[in-house]
């Protein structure tokens, strides 16, 4: 397949390697005449290990020139590679993208081969923002009128490969996420799978592909720092620290996993808190600074602080909570969010009442221990069953809040018959409905 690339820096050197080693024929184009020369005497333009090989092996398949417009040589798809720099109160900056497309349409303007049928892709493997491909769509149908027609097709697809590893990353990639407008998905799959060979490709909403980049590369900077601010306190004490991440690393069932990373509500339980307290006090005693452990710490209290805020601010007559302990199926209290919460918005209203099974059958059975019943403390009396619940006469209340901690009480909820109300969900499911009664945060 016929195949061009704009800006041949570290990504687009790559992807030009990459897909002329499969028998693709590659037109590069790129502004800066040095790169051009190197590539086109099988030279890689930048410093990047197996690149060279792979340029030099395929020659045959690479041309790379400095327009778009000359020596054309027509193919269905331009992947854009340009940078995309980040500029401090601007944001990305998106002024060469645009250079880009004014060159692919300014030419396809004048080709008759496109169509509906036939489409030129645009795909963006630059790093975009949310709003990017709806802008170049208003832009490209203004001034060229090649949108409606269906002459162009613009897709995100975002390059997450690394320096260093970049050629490994590129025939290997560990996140695949497309977004392309619904019409065209079909179409826009049809072609990527020609020269890809994916088994997962995600297409997912514009939001998501655009930020999913600045997701995984700040989860990378967290990782990073993470390993060295604990590090230097375990070195301070002794701990041969290669060996504890080595262990660390080791579970895959909670440490390195997609455990702890569905959007929720603010953890809680002893064992989070009391250990993450443990370190920061270490790092003091030894002297090293805690930035980010005690910031963790901070974002979730900050995370509590907002939703009682909301709350306090609807200024309720009732608040119900459904589940209480810190995670639902048990009846431990210790450091629940959902008790802090519920203490917060105690704090201005008094009226409110907890839904826990699990909690009022121990009050009743007066088997709930005692540090749990300290803790509780004046919301004793405020607990109630759901058959207790359900005996309420609440239908016709106005201006209540049913904040859902434990999962087990969202069908519940949202079976619920009221008029003034709203819906508060804070678990890691997501309500059937959403709207100005019925919210989560996540
Ligand atoms: N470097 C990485 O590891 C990496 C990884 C994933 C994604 N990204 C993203 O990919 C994009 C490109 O990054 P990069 O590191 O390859 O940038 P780069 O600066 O190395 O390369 C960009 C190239 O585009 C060329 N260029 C500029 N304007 C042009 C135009 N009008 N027509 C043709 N070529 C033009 C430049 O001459 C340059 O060679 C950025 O959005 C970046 O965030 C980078």
């Amino acid at each position: 397949m016929n195949i061009d690339v704009f800006g041949l820096g570290y990504v687009g050197s790559v992807i030009l390697a990459g897909l002329a080693s499969e028998g693709n024929k590659l037109y590069g184009i790129d502004i800066d005449p040095s790169k051009l020369a190197l590539i086109n005497q099988g030279e890689p333009p930048i410093d990047e290990p197996k690149l060279g090989e792979l340029m030099k092996s395929n020659m045959g398949n690479i041309n790379a020139r400095p327009s778009f417009k000359e020596d054309y040589i027509q193919s269905k798809i331009g992947f854009i590679c340009v940078g995309t720099p980040f500029k401090e109160g601007i944001g990305l900056d998106f002024q060469y993208i645009y250079r880009v497309i004014d060159s692919i349409c300014i030419k396809l303007s004048e080709e008759t081969n496109f169509s509906e049928s036939n489409p030129y892709l645009i795909v963006i493997r630059s790093t975009a923002n949310v709003t990017l491909i709806s802008e170049l769509e208003d832009y490209i149908e203004t001034k060229y009128g090649l949108m409606n027609n269906g002459k162009v097709v613009l897709v995100l697809f975002p390059e997450f490969l690394r320096e260093g590893s970049a050629i490994a990353d590129f025939f290997d990639p560990k996140s695949i996420c497309i977004y392309s407008c619904r019409t065209h998905s079909d179409y826009v799959q049809k072609i990527l799978s020609n020269i890809f060979h994916w088994n997962n490709p995600m297409f997912t909403d514009m939001g998501a592909c655009s930020q999913i980049k600045l997701l995984s590369n700040s989860w990378h900077a967290l990782k990073v720092a993470f390993t060295n601010e604990t590090s230097q306190i375990l070195k301070e004490i002794g701990v041969d620290t290669s060996k504890t991440f080595e262990v660390f690393c080791q579970d895959k069932k909670l440490n390195i996993s997609s455990s702890y990373l569905n959007p929720g509500f603010s953890y809680g339980g002893s064992c989070l808190t009391k250990d993450l307290s443990g370190l920061i006090s270490l790092g003091n005693e030894v002297g090293i600074k805690t930035p980010l452990l005690e910031g963790i710490q901070k974002s979730n209290d900050v995370y509590i602080a907002r939703v009682s805020d909301d709350i306090n601010q609807i200024n309720p007559n009732l608040v119900i909570f459904f589940g209480i302990s810190f995670k639902a199926l048990t009846d431990d209290l210790r450091a629940s969010p959902f008790l802090l919460l519920a203490n917060k918005v105690n704090s201005k209203s008094n009226n409110i009442l907890i839904v826990d099974d699990i909690i009022s059958s121990k009050l009743k059975e007066s088997s709930l221990s005692r540090g749990n019943q300290i803790l509780l403390g004046k919301l004793r009396a405020n607990i109630i069953s759901t058959e207790e619940f359900a005996k309420l006469n609440i239908k016709d209340s106005r201006n209540l809040v049913l904040v859902v901690c434990h999962q087990q009480y969202l069908k519940l909820v949202e079976g619920l018959t009221l008029v003034d109300y709203k819906i508060i969900n804070l678990t890691t499911k997501k309500l059937h409905t959403e709207d100005e009664n019925s919210y989560s945060y996540v």
